[in-house]
């Protein structure tokens, strides 16, 4: 018996004309992008309060690796214990402050403070402190490293720093977890892995990966290959997160012909989908006439054939992708995980791009973080993992086309803000997901 994919859900779901009443906001004062006091009550109620993305599970895979997380000028570690389990502690010795620990590494046997050679272990507990014996009646037990909520989800890492946090599964909720399941995301390789520093608000960055409103300006070489119409997009709105699909067609496609065409040029644009392409033609050579030309039957298509061609591929290759659907094969689905972390996923692969405050608190800069997982097989999971690209020098590293271009596009935003004539953005019907965004933000801001 078949079970029922996840995927489904988009077959029922609302589009654009149902959500249209569900009064979201649509005026974002564009102060919020620009004063210090919005950047303070974002710090208060949300980099304070909120899960968030702090890196992969595969970043610190064995016993004593650790990372730095930082958000603004907080500073936690991360750490895998002897017992594999992930903890989060504020990072910070606790005899007179000193940061324990700087960038990332492996602590085999716990951390020691270079300041006065205080030393804890991987869970936190104090071990031993310099002549410890000279130093008066102190309860050692009392002296841990302060502990913070870390929890993981589809191989991410996630860290909330109020001691009181709710669990991420329920923060997520039911819906996210059973929806991105099927993808198998924690089995992904990091392949693409970058950060940079750039001037404009953390919130440019989300709201302009939440629309695909700006493709027309923005990527016109994107209208080549894709065939955009707003109103066969689909939506699911949650408590604090949302997905959107937009299903994949390709652009001009009259004839057999240039749908293949349309579909054979996904990989300029579109890298992941190269692999696909040598069982696309083998399954495209089925319908060839003996003139060249290409003849479907009913109910076939270039979306159909790319769909089968990509489950041939990827089922070939070791992955299951039993639980998703053949449109999941075609069609990206874009998330958004509150605050920070937007994420288009396809059939084995994954691009995120997330943003956070800039960490000397400057509304008008943040530091961006773009990321792109591939489901790979064992054997080639090392070739292709990539390092973290901490970027220095503006414009030094080369972003693919799409992402260069939204890259040049998002300072130009933020100027464009800082004018005190402006008081706000008008949003359109076709930016739902950024006007969801907003509603969950003002929430938040508001402490509901
Ligand atoms: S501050 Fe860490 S040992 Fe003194
Ligand atoms: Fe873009």
């Amino acid at each position: 018996m078949e079970t029922a994919r996840t995927g489904e859900w988009v077959e029922e779901a609302r589009g654009l004309d149902e959500y249209q009443q569900q009064g979201f906001p649509t005026q974002i004062p564009n102060s919020e992008y620009t004063s210090h006091e919005f950047q303070q009550l974002e710090r208060e109620h949300i980099w304070n309060k909120v899960w968030q993305f702090a890196g992969r599970e595969s970043e610190v895979p064995g016993p004593g690796d650790w990372k730095e997380y930082k958000i603004l000028d907080q500073t936690y570690i991360i750490v895998r214990g002897k017992d594999g389990t992930i903890r989060g502690f504020v990072n910070a010795c606790r005899h007179r402050g000193n940061v324990l620990c700087q960038g990332s590494g492996t602590a085999k046997r716990g951390f020691l403070c270079q300041y006065h050679l205080w030393s804890y272990d991987l869970e936190g507990k104090l071990l031993g402190m310099l002549r410890e014996k000279a130093q008066g009646d102190l309860d050692k037990d009392d002296l841990s490293l302060i502990p913070v909520p870390v929890d993981t989800f589809g191989g991410f890492i996630f860290l909330n720093p109020d001691p009181d946090a709710q669990p991420l599964s329920v923060y997520l909720g039911e819906d996210v977890n059973r929806l991105l399941a099927p993808y198998r995301l924690e089995e992904m390789t990091t392949v693409m892995n970058v950060r940079e520093n750039i001037p404009c608000n953390w919130k440019v960055v989300m709201d302009a990966f939440e629309e695909g409103y700006h493709i027309s300006g923005i990527h016109p070489e994107l209208l080549n290959v894709i065939a955009l119409d707003p109103t066969t997009s689909k939506f699911q709105f949650f408590d604090n997160h949302s997905v959107a699909c937009a299903p994949f067609d390709v652009a001009n496609s009259l004839s057999p012909e240039d749908e293949i065409l349309g579909i054979k040029a996904l990989p300029e644009t579109f890298p992941g989908t190269a692999a696909v392409m040598p069982r696309f033609d083998e399954l495209v050579s089925e319908y060839q006439t003996d003139d060249g030309r290409v003849a479907f039957p009913d109910g076939v298509t270039g979306r159909t054939i790319l769909q089968q061609a990509t489950r041939d591929t990827l089922t070939g290759m070791g992955l299951d992708v039993s639980g998703l659907t053949d449109a999941q094969m075609s069609d990206n689905h874009g998330w958004v995980l509150f605050p920070n972390l937007f994420m288009t996923i396809r059939a084995g692969e994954a691009h995120i791009v997330m943003a956070v405050p800039d960490p000397d608190g400057d509304p008008n800069r943040c530091i961006w973080h773009v990321a792109s997982f591939m489901w790979l097989p064992e054997e080639l999971r090392d070739v292709y993992k990539a390092d973290l690209v901490e970027v220095d020098e503006p414009g030094s590293y080369k972003y693919f086309l799409a992402l260069q271009q939204d890259y040049e596009q998002m300072p130009r935003q933020q100027r464009g803000l800082r004018n005190t004539g402006l008081k706000y953005m008008s949003l359109v019907k076709e930016e739902i997901v950024v006007s969801h965004f907003h509603h969950v933000l003002n929430k938040h801001i508001a402490g509901l």
